[in-house]
């Protein structure tokens, strides 16, 4: 039974696949509306996905559609659309009852029984707009040329008021559900604004659920996770994505009930005060409809390029170790020269954004003008919160021990004193990059001194907002942002790709291949450009000699690999060191993979079809595709890293790059050749390669 089952499904996937259009490949017309039904529900759709509104006799979600995979329901039963508490009393949002049930969703059934619920926040009114941009952005270091700003779509707001029920200070509170839906993208939005105009500011509030939908079993983790659910928030900072089994009692015994409950979780209850206005992290709900691989990964890139499109933005950096002027201007002409873009003042170098010493400051902005007078950025490190001593006033205190933490609290003074630092640093200096280690990591503080926080119950929520505005701030000051953690939606650039800090510091040729497949396996979770890489020309941890680069001179080859495996993946790295070449030899290695970065850039930095991972006994090689470019469509690197030639038919999957009958495939920039596509648009390209050769393939 099972099998046929399954065996439907994929058929369904296939046949949409093949006879309708793809919005993985194809370019979507259609734009999102939000129309009123002839049952008076309404209906927000973009073709792709729709959404069904019950507002009368009260306001809940009765549909959400998947229109372009399976064409099928995923609902399975109504729930309230969101949940809160205001000074211990728990409020559903939406008052309707399905009274059916919840195998299934009959939706005879549910017209004939549903009921009002009282004691529920009551839908009053509806607003309709355009998708509102949670910061500003204005693409720049060569970001793609289709980044729209906030996305175009619609944006949906739900206004509702308190209950007859309600005690009186809470009439003064509206909840406002938000939705977005984006044109193009199978993918919706929602977040909670809760408003208090009473103007006394003293409600306690707690975000139960943010969104709690009832699926049907293929859409969650239980099934085929055709459903993706995250949030923008960092995970493991006081919020969850919580896939249970329903087990209300209208869900019927050998039914499969799943449900989706976006909260708040920490290892205590969330209780903020309220104010005159609190806003809930944003769900992002993306209707994958497949579990093929390459096509989730392929689908929640699009969804992370849309609402983080900064981190499209790839400039080529060097991180220097040696802070002193005469050595940093000695590496910026060598950047120049070879047409690297931007300096990062690395740890170890003494780099202090904030110093408060005028010889200082006016030795930096000196070197940076410098540096700007070659067209190079610059950027430095410093270690913000975790991990970091800032003084017991300002240090986070664990609430089981009543004793600090060795991180600072975010929600403390520490926050003003360290935005201050770093914006007054950056007006002076004209930095325009920072790398933040050890950003707010997602522990609680029990201070109940701190400024920005009541005590222990607030404190996580609150140290994510802070965080969160600081890179917002600095987002809009165009800085580009590498920090080890997730804030992306918040305006961070990067993280590390997800390596293993030890393997920088084994032998060169360990490093170069562990690295290369960890590359290959962590851009199936990551876009290209969101991850660094490390190359460590001067000893990083440890590995000594066997492991460094330097001298660059006496390991070309391997320097040579190191720059065409990461340039070629569109994956910045840490080049580590005091200088980037000693020699013309190696000075021409960096200038071949910098230009031929740069020159290919739109396809470099699109996102990568898996073609063979190197298990180093033959050739391996990834793909960028870009089913949407005119000209260039795919760019096929091929390594290998074997000791003998290699001749073989390389096995290349085409169908993302769009084209369906004839690829024109040339070989760097030798002739181009036509070849004929598969039945699965695969095809087989003869590969020729010498011992330890790299060669790279442009399709269109
Ligand atoms: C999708 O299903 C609906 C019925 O639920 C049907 O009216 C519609 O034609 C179907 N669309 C496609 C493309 O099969
Ligand atoms: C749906 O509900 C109606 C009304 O309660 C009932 O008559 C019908 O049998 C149900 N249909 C299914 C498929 O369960
Ligand atoms: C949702 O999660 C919160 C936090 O864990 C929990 O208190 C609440 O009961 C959950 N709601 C449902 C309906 O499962
Ligand atoms: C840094 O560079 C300067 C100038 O080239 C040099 O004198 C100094 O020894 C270097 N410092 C270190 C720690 O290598
Ligand atoms: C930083 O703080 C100083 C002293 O309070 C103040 O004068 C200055 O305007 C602040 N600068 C920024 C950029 O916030
Ligand atoms: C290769 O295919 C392209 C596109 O289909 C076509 O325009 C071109 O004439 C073909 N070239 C050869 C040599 O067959």
């Amino acid at each position: 039974m099972k099998f046929y089952n399954y065996c439907s499904w994929y058929i369904l996937f296939l046949i949409n696949i093949i006879s309708a259009r793809d919005w993985l490949i194809d370019k979507i017309s259609d734009v999102t509306t939000l129309t009123k039904t002839p049952l008076g529900t309404l209906l927000l759709s973009n073709t792709l996905i729709s959404r069904e509104f019950l507002i009368e006799p009260d306001f809940a979600t009765i549909d959400f559609r998947d229109l372009h995979a399976t064409n099928s329901s995923i609902l399975r039963c109504v729930k309230p659309e969101s949940i809160i508490t205001l000074d211990g009393i728990e409020y559903n949002i939406g008052g309707v009852i399905p009274n059916t049930q919840c195998a299934y969703f009959n939706r005879t059934d549910f017209w004939k029984n549903k009921a009002i619920d009282t004691k529920a926040f009551h839908f009053s009114t509806y607003e309709v707009g355009k998708p509102k941009a949670p910061f500003a952005y204005t693409p720049k270091r060569s970001a793609p040329a289709d980044i729209e700003w906030p996305p175009k779509g619609v944006h949906l707001s739900v206004y509702f008021k308190a209950p007859y029920y309600a005690p009186l200070s809470h009439k003064y509170v509206t909840v406002v559900v938000n939705y977005e839906m984006y044109d193009g993208i199978p993918l919706l939005v929602k977040w909670l604004d809760i408003i208090d105009t009473s103007g006394r500011g003293d409600i306690d509030l707690s975000f139960n659920s943010v969104e709690l939908l009832a699926v049907n079993q293929p859409w969650s983790p239980f099934g085929e996770s055709w459903l993706y659910v995250e949030n923008n928030q960092s995970p493991g900072h006081g919020t969850n994505i919580l896939w249970t089994y329903d087990v209300e009692v209208n869900t019927i015994p050998g039914s499969f009930p799943p449900l989706v409950n976006c909260t708040y979780q920490t290892d205590h209850e969330l209780v903020v005060t309220l104010g005159t206005q609190l806003s809930s992290f944003r769900v992002h709900e993306l209707v994958i409809g497949s579990s093929n691989v390459e096509r989730v990964a392929l689908s929640k890139h699009r969804l992370f390029r849309l609402l983080a499109p900064h981190t499209q933005e790839n400039p080529i950096f060097f991180h220097m170790i040696n802070g002193s002027s005469s050595a940093v201007r000695a590496v910026i002409d060598q950047m120049a020269e070879v047409g690297f873009e931007m300096l990062i003042y690395s740890f170890g170098s003494g780099f202090d954004m904030e110093s408060n010493d005028e010889k200082y400051i006016k030795q930096i902005t000196s070197d940076i003008a410098y540096a700007t007078s070659k067209g190079i950025e610059v950027g430095g490190y410093d270690l913000i919160a975790l991990t970091r001593d800032v003084g017991p006033a300002w240090m986070a205190i664990d609430p089981d021990t009543g004793k600090p933490r060795d991180n600072a609290c975010f929600a403390s003074g520490w926050y003003d004193y360290l935005l201050n630092r770093t914006l007054t640093f950056m007006d002076r200096t004209g930095l325009m990059m920072v790398e933040t280690d050890g950003p707010y990591g997602g522990y609680s503080c029990a201070s109940t001194t701190h400024s920005h926080h009541r005590n222990n119950d607030d404190s996580i929520y609150q140290q994510n907002l802070l965080q969160a505005n600081y890179f917002k701030i600095l987002r809009e000051r165009s800085v580009y942002i590498n920090q080890p953690d997730y804030y992306f939606y918040q305006g961070g650039s990067k993280t590390g790709m997800g390596y293993n800090e030890e393997q920088y510091s084994l032998p060169r040729w360990m490093d170069i291949s562990v690295s290369r497949q960890g590359m290959f396996d962590d851009t199936y979770q990551r876009i290209p450009t969101v991850g660094w890489m490390f190359v460590p020309l001067t000893v990083y941890q440890g590995g000594g000699d066997a492991a460094q680069f330097e001298p660059l001179v006496a390991h070309q080859i391997e320097y040579e690999w190191a720059l065409a495996q990461y340039l070629g993946a569109g994956v910045a790295a840490c080049y580590r060191g005091y200088r980037l070449y000693d020699t013309d030899a190696t000075k021409a290695l960096v200038t071949k993979w910098v230009h031929f970065y740069k020159k290919y850039r739109p396809i470099l930095i699109r996102d990568i079809i898996h073609v063979r991972r190197a298990d180093m006994q033959s050739i391996d090689s990834y793909m960028h595709v870009d089913p949407y470019s005119k000209d260039i469509k795919g760019l096929a690197m091929v390594f290998n890293p074997t000791s003998d030639t290699v001749n073989t038919n390389l096995v290349v999957p085409l169908y993302y790059t769009g084209l369906t009958d004839i690829a024109q495939i040339s070989e760097q920039e030798n002739t181009w050749k036509n070849y004929t596509l598969a039945r699965d648009y695969h095809i087989d390209l003869p590969i020729s390669l010498p011992p330890l050769g790299i060669t790279w393939f442009l399709i269109k």
